[in-house]
């Protein structure tokens, strides 16, 4: 007689943990299901960022042909050395034969958001100009794509550009290409002419990577 409610009550909770365990995996089930319909591939938008120095001008010019063509966010590298005239050209040399660090500040943009980051950059002495190799140094540009564009007269050697590319690759980004543009005696049409190339594989590149990104 002392049993039987006791009875009900067990089968009572029985059917009511049955009912949350059921409840429980239907709800999680059907959302897993869910996830699964709605998962979409993740699209990586590139946003392309240009980081140029120019002491003369006409990496500053490369970097604004290719800024409007790509209608993308620029910003320049600033020595806070002075490199005007015969004096600040002899600073330039002294920086590349000795290996010596630029005073700058730290890049004033973030580059969290961008990907990749295009760098224009002049060469001196077979180098990337010091206050460009600063700035690779001091930046965190970890694990991002990177493209090179260096403005020379036509001197660079398959060895110095060789170390050129080893270095860039030491500060842990990916070096996809190194472009070169000779200035010397170019007019701002030439070197869009130029820039013009660049740019279309640059754009090439990025739809590239949104496709595999997408599959
Ligand atoms: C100190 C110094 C060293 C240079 N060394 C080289 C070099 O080794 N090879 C080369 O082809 N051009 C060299 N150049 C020329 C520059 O790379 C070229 O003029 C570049 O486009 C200048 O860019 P900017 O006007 O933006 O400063 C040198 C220029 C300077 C000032």
């Amino acid at each position: 007689m002392i049993m039987k409610p006791y009875k009900k009550i067990c089968n009572m909770s029985g059917a009511v943990i049955a009912a949350v365990l059921f409840m429980t995996l239907y709800t999680f089930g059907l959302n897993t299901a869910a996830e699964e319909v709605t998962a979409q591939p993740r699209l990586e938008k590139t946003v392309p960022f240009i980081a140029f120095y120019s002491r003369s001008g006409k990496t500053r010019m490369t970097a604004e042909s290719l800024q409007k063509k790509l209608s993308c966010e620029m910003g320049e590298i600033v020595s806070k050395k002075d490199r005007t005239g015969f004096l600040g050209v002899f600073t330039c040399v002294l920086d590349q034969l000795l290996d010596r660090d630029d005073v700058q500040d730290a890049f004033p943009r973030t580059l969290t958001a961008y990907n990749p980051i295009v760098i224009a950059a002049p060469i001196w002495v077979g180098n990337l100009a010091s206050p460009v190799r600063t700035f690779l140094k001091q930046t965190d540009i970890k694990g991002k794509d990177i493209y090179i564009i260096a403005t020379y007269n036509g001197k660079l050697d398959a060895e110095k550009e060789a170390a050129i590319q080893q270095f860039v690759t030491a500060q842990g980004c990916n070096l996809k290409k190194m472009y070169k543009v000779i200035t010397k005696e170019k007019t701002r049409q030439d070197i869009d002419g130029e820039v013009q190339i660049i740019a279309q594989e640059l754009s090439r590149d990025a739809d590239k990577k949104q496709q595999v990104v997408a599959r």
